[in-house]
């Protein structure tokens, strides 16, 4: 059995988007046949696992939808909660001992928890979410650093989240430029600026084809990775 891969979505700055890219890229992954398990360890809003419960409300999805589902043995990905040392703990069991392909980690919004340099070694993938914004700039050039410092082999790429129609296109280019210059790769996919409508469409069910598509092609096929996903 091979091992599953770890990736997370991760920055030092809060409301950057990583919760809402870990559901579009898990939940698209999970409607191609992917085994996917999440990981949330976001105490304590618990974002994730909350938008589980919501989406599990009959009012949201329609019981007997999910009863022919489960017919057809299509059962919701799994979401687990726990604390990050309990995650340090067991991320090397459940990666090797189970058949999940991808597991995802939802990570708190800063780097200043205890042990979070020991989890950053055992994190095959990170992809951190820049807004074009200068605080968001600086806490993701941070965030950079710090896998850097803590895992000098972990394949870094950046994503721009929350872009909007029109943005400034040269400080981008600038931005991105310094990006690019720490070896870190900047997803040519991004995150439009999408208002309110993606918390009000956004499933752990069902997947939303027209925000996750490019950014799951071009995280499969192009961004850097340890190894081979191979997961199609
Ligand atoms: N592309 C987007 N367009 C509009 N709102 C977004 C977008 N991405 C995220 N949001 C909203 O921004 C807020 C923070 O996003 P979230 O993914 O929870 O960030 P994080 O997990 O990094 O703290 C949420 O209310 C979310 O719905
Ligand atoms: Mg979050």
């Amino acid at each position: 059995m091979s091992q599953s891969k770890v990736i997370a979505f991760s920055s030092q700055k809060g409301g950057a988007g990583k919760t809402t890219l870990t559901q579009l890229v898990a939940t698209y992954l999970f409607s191609q046949q992917v085994k996917v398990l999440v990981i949330d360890t976001d105490f304590p809003q618990h974002s994730f696992s909350r938008s589980r419960q919501r989406d599990l409300l009959p009012s949201i999805t329609s019981p007997d939808l999910l009863a022919s589902m489960a017919e057809k043995g299509i059962v919701p990905y799994p979401i687990e909660t726990m604390t990050m040392d309990d995650l340090i703990r067991v991320l090397p069991h459940i990666r090797t001992s189970t058949n999940i392909d991808v597991i995802f980690l939802d990570l708190p919004g800063t780097l200043n928890v205890d042990n979070f340099a020991l989890l950053a070694k055992q994190i095959d993938q990170v992809i951190i979410p820049f807004e074009l914004e200068f605080k968001s700039f600086v806490a993701g050039m941070d965030t950079i650093d710090f896998y850097q410092l803590h895992n000098s082999t972990i394949p870094i790429s950046a994503i721009w989240t929350k872009l909007k129609t029109p943005h400034n296109v040269k400080m981008k280019e600038q931005l991105e430029s310094a990006i690019k210059g720490k070896g870190v790769y900047v997803f040519e996919s991004v995150l439009k600026e999408a208002g309110s409508s993606i918390a009000k469409q956004i499933s752990t069910i069902f997947p939303l084809k027209h925000f996750s598509q490019n950014i799951v092609d071009e995280l499969l096929n192009k961004a850097p990775t340890h190894t081979s996903m191979a997961l199609n």
